[in-house]
């Protein structure tokens, strides 16, 4: 199963762009459990942007870089010369994309090609990971595996295919390339401009006063939602296999926006509907896809991978989470 190189005193080594993302800080959390040396990659910001890490920071090795400059990756790389190296820095938001198509693509397919070569420049035999993407499907009928037709529609998911596309031609070339197509995954870390986060956040708000309405794009938009913490879980296993491929990461199970609006308000036993607006045309996208929904038979069978949490349980999770957040925001605004 192991076949890599391990750093001096037999500890292995990983370097994770985005660390201080969502699934950067899980998967930090998870490789410093198994007692990897883990570095990080994160960008300069005029504002603190390691909420997500603090807790972990003095554990982490960390590397000012920006996947837009190469000098910046090539140097993370020869510094922590990393066994392992998972890739999950990215404008990652699709909405967005539709207004910074032009960021997008390069962070996404610019900032995957210059990590990918530096690695082969200066580690070749160091394994990658690749952030790949559901969003990639587009429109293609569900339920998608590794082996569906992708038809992207976003900026977000033509980048992701790209640069998906370019770890093929180096794995083609030798390398050890994985490609995660996760579908969309949540967590109280979850971004606050996701649409579940900013769903439970604003729950949060509205309850303890801070915020008064919550506004929402498409509600009728479906999607297969699972818990970031055990996505982490599936790239670090799928790193671990002889030979490296795609693995689809999902739940099997699909639900709407308001699904999901429906079991957070449950959670957190409010019925504030007057105050819940939807299809606000600031919030709906240029062009929407069908529907995702994940069959991940392959890694179920390859790295006995499976989902634990379901739907409601993370409706639980993050709102009590969101809930806790507001309630401490409130009391230190009092004083
Ligand atoms: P996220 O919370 O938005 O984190 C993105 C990370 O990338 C952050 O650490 C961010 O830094 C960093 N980043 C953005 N632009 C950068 C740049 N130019 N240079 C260096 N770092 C940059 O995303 P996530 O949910 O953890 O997702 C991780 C990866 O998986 C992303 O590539 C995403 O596209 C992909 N993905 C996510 C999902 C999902 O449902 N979560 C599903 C499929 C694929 P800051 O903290 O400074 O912003
Ligand atoms: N963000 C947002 N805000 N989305 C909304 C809103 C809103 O107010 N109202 C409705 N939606 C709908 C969107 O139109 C979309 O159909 C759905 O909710 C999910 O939106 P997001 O939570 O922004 O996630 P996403 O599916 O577009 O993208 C996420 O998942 C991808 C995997 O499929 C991101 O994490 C991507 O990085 C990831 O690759």
């Amino acid at each position: 199963m192991d076949s890599q190189p391990k750093g001096p005193s037999n500890v292995k080594r990983a370097l994770i762009s985005g660390i201080t993302g969502q699934d950067g800080s899980y998967l930090a959390e998870l490789l410093l459990s198994k007692n990897y040396e883990v570095h990080g990659i994160m960008r300069r910001s005029s504002s603190f942007n390691t909420g997500r890490i603090d807790h972990i920071f003095d554990k982490l090795k960390l590397h000012h870089g920006d996947m837009l400059d190469g000098c910046s990756l090539r140097r993370a790389v020869r510094e922590s010369m990393p066994d392992e190296v998972y890739n999950l820095a990215a404008q990652s938001h699709v909405g967005v994309s539709f207004q910074e198509p032009e960021y997008t693509m390069e962070t996404i397919i610019g900032g995957t090609l210059r990590l990918l070569e530096a690695v082969r420049e200066i580690c070749p035999k160091a394994r990658f990971y690749q952030a790949s993407s559901s969003e990639m499907f587009g429109n293609a009928p569900a339920p998608q595996n590794e082996d569906t037709p992708m038809h992207p529609v976003s900026p977000y998911g033509i980048a992701k295919l790209a640069a998906h596309h370019l770890c093929q031609s180096y794995r083609a070339q030798g390398m050890f390339v994985a490609c995660g197509i996760l579908f969309n995954h949540e967590s109280p870390r979850r971004g606050e401009t996701f649409v579940t986060r900013k769903i439970t956040r604003a729950l949060g708000k509205i309850y303890f006063g801070s915020q008064s309405d919550l506004v929402l794009g498409n509600v009728a938009a479906r999607r297969d939602w699972g818990f970031a913490e055990e996505y982490v879980e599936a790239m670090w296993h799928i790193m671990q296999l002889r030979e490296s491929s795609n693995f689809v990461i999902g739940t099997g199970q699909q639900f709407s926006v308001g699904d999901f609006l429906l079991l957070a308000l449950f959670e957190a036993s409010m019925e504030p509907a007057n105050r819940i607006h939807f299809n606000a045309p600031q919030y709906m996208r240029p062009v929407e896809i069908g529907e995702l929904c994940a069959d991940a038979s392959k890694a179920k069978r390859e790295i006995a991978w499976h989902p634990r949490t379901t739907l409601k349980k993370l409706a639980r999770i993050m709102v009590q989470a969101d809930l806790k957040l507001a309630e401490r925001e409130a009391r230190d605004a009092k004083g």
